[in-house]
């Protein structure tokens, strides 16, 4: 097993009253191994976003350490984390933070063009590649009013996946969605992994949490369970052991 991201003794507080930090992330240990697909779960509030976010160097901790590849990102300007973000990490969130005077396919390869590691040819094709894989490639020179919230959910995806992240990152990507879309995006997400990414999700739905195959439990800021739930296989029966599994843990956890 190789550890692709870590996070040591990470603390996050916020000063809203002055002399009084309130604390958000306390004391967080986690490791993530290359190709492991892992959900956060856990009551609003007790801090999945801002854990996902300090973890990816979106955010800063207050204390503590983050580690991609062995190399301490927490200690990186911020240049040189935009770099990594950029080209390592791919990121898909609950609203769709798209450009409306871009049609889709631009919107999907800008940070290609950004990173500049290929040619804007390579760019358009691999996009292409994606789309169709997404099955939305009609959509390519269409603006984003016109695609509906799943397909425009697929075209996040394949905007995460243009630089071919390491690690794809998700907050509740699927939280506007309805339970057809779901799936359809929960099954994208599982051939991503299988084809190596790692993942880690933030979610509220065990029928995401179920598709993988360990889940983070937070509460009040601190990881109280992390419990693997080993490799979910295409088979709705099983799905729902596992669905109802979760369901019980959270229950059982008082969430
Ligand atoms: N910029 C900020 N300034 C002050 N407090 C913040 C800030 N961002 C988040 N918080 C607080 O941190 C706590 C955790 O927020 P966070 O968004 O991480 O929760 P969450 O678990 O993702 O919740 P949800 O499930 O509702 O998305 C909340 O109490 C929130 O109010
Ligand atoms: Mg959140």
């Amino acid at each position: 097993m190789v550890t692709i991201l870590e996070a040591r003794n990470l603390n996050k507080s916020y000063t809203t009253l002055p002399d009084k930090p309130h604390s958000i992330l306390k004391d967080i240990h986690l490791q993530l191994q290359k190709g492991e697909f892992v959900s956060i779960m856990g009551p609003s509030g007790s801090g999945k976003s801002t854990l996902l976010y300090t973890i990816s160097g979106m955010d800063q901790a207050s204390s503590g350490s983050v580690y991609f590849s062995g190399r301490e990102i927490s200690a990186f300007p911020e240049q040189a984390l935009a770099q990594l973000r950029l080209t390592k990490m791919g990121f898909i969130f609950q609203h769709i933070h798209l450009l409306k005077n871009l049609n889709i396919l631009d919107n999907i390869v800008l940070s290609a063009y950004m990173a500049k590691s290929s040619s804007r040819e390579a760019v358009n094709r691999r996009a292409l590649t994606l789309m169709q894989k997404m099955g939305i490639e009609e959509l390519a020179h269409h603006n984003i009013t016109e695609a509906s919230g799943g397909q425009l959910q697929r075209v996040a995806i394949c905007r995460a996946l243009i630089n071919n992240p390491e690690v794809l990152f998700g907050d509740e990507p699927t939280g506007a969605l309805n339970s057809r879309s779901t799936n359809e995006i929960m099954d994208i997400l599982a051939d991503i992994n299988a084809a190596g990414t790692t993942i880690l999700l933030v979610t509220h739905d065990v029928k995401v949490a179920a598709r993988s195959e360990r889940v983070l439990f937070m509460m009040d800021g601190e990881l109280v369970a992390d419990r693997p739930i080993g490799n979910y296989v295409k088979d709705k029966d099983n799905l729902k052991v596992r669905e109802s599994l979760l369901s019980k843990w959270l229950v059982d956890m008082g969430f």
